[in-house]
């Protein structure tokens, strides 16, 4: 068993998918130890995604991201952060498969509706940056 760390973005908040979004992650097999309902700051933001501070779109994905609430939460699986990535789709909602969460709830590349930990080690770091210990069941 391992864990990843995943984001409700804004835009799906916006759109009332919460509930969606939570029961088609809770149905394939991702145990919630972690959640919580908030907003980031702008310097979360940009801390949170330092890896894309070069990045063109940089400035767009912080206002998005800070725009309104999120649901954040930590997720427990066996092979979690790959089958999670499996299960959200590719960044991009129009080339997402099927029944992904992206192409079932994201608008476009920006605002995709949720976020998934690429890696165990990102997964770790991201899971500390939103929660304390005391908040993990
Ligand atoms: P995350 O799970 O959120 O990390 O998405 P990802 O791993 O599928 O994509 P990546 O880490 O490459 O990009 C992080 C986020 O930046 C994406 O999820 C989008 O919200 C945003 N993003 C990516 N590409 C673009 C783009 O071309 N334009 C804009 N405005 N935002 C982008
Ligand atoms: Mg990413």
């Amino acid at each position: 068993t391992n864990r990843t760390f995943t984001m409700i973005k804004p835009d799906a908040v916006e759109n009332g998918h919460i509930g969606a979004i939570l029961e088609k992650i809770t149905a394939a097999g991702f145990k919630i130890i972690a959640m919580k309902y908030t907003q980031l700051s702008v310097r979360d933001a940009q801390e949170f995604y330092a890896i894309h501070k070069e990045r063109p779109f940089f400035g767009e994905l912080v206002e998005f991201m800070t725009r309104g609430p999120i649901v954040s939460a930590i997720l427990e699986k066996e092979n979690a952060v790959e089958d999670f990535r499996a299960l959200i789709g590719a960044t991009n909602p129009a080339e997402a498969a099927e029944g992904t969460i992206r192409k079932m709830f994201a608008t476009d590349i920006a605002e995709n509706a949720i976020h998934g930990s690429d890696s165990d080690a990102n997964a770790a770091i991201e899971g500390a940056f939103h929660f304390s210990g005391r908040e993990i069941y």
